[in-house]
């Protein structure tokens, strides 16, 4: 199984590249190995950098089912922003509350090539902002408070 790299990782601060073919048999190999280890560590969602690949593809375990999502963008933001608890599988142990946008619109491709749109809120919404954050370099913990370890 694929190794989750952890912070502090230079390849982890980079900014990654769109997906230029969703049909490649390299990139649907990628997503299948993302969804297993996302299942396997039980996370809500997982990006390629955090397995060493700076591309723009993401993974989400959204209510039982897998979000693919590739080359997204955020073309719509709520103007009230939350703050809520956040965690991250690159930075184990690791919480604390994190301020985003109470709901957003995002376009993206999916594992078919097929351009979608998705208007999510609350838990969703927090996770597409979380894990876009890591297509830019940028990890929770740049921006949180109170963050606190918990002990296993
Ligand atoms: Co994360």
């Amino acid at each position: 199984m694929l190794k989750i790299i952890t912070n502090p990782n230079q390849i982890l601060r980079q900014k990654s590249q769109p997906v230029a073919n969703v049909a490649n048999a390299e990139i649907k190999k990628l997503i299948s190995e993302m969804t297993e280890i996302m299942m396997t560590k039980d996370g809500v969602g997982l990006a390629a950098p955090q397995i060493g690949q700076n591309i723009r593809l993401i993974v989400i375990n959204h209510k039982d089912e897998v979000l693919v999502i590739i080359n997204p963008k955020i073309v719509k933001k709520s103007f009230f922003k939350e703050w809520g608890e956040e965690g991250c599988l690159s930075v184990p142990g690791k919480y604390g509350e994190v301020k985003r946008h109470k709901s957003i619109t995002t376009k993206y491709i999916d594992d078919k090539g097929k351009t979608q749109e998705v208007s999510a809120k609350g838990l969703l919404a927090r996770v597409i902002q979380h894990e876009i954050d890591h297509l830019d370099g940028i990890l929770f913990v740049d921006k949180v408070r109170g963050l606190h370890q918990l002990e296993k």
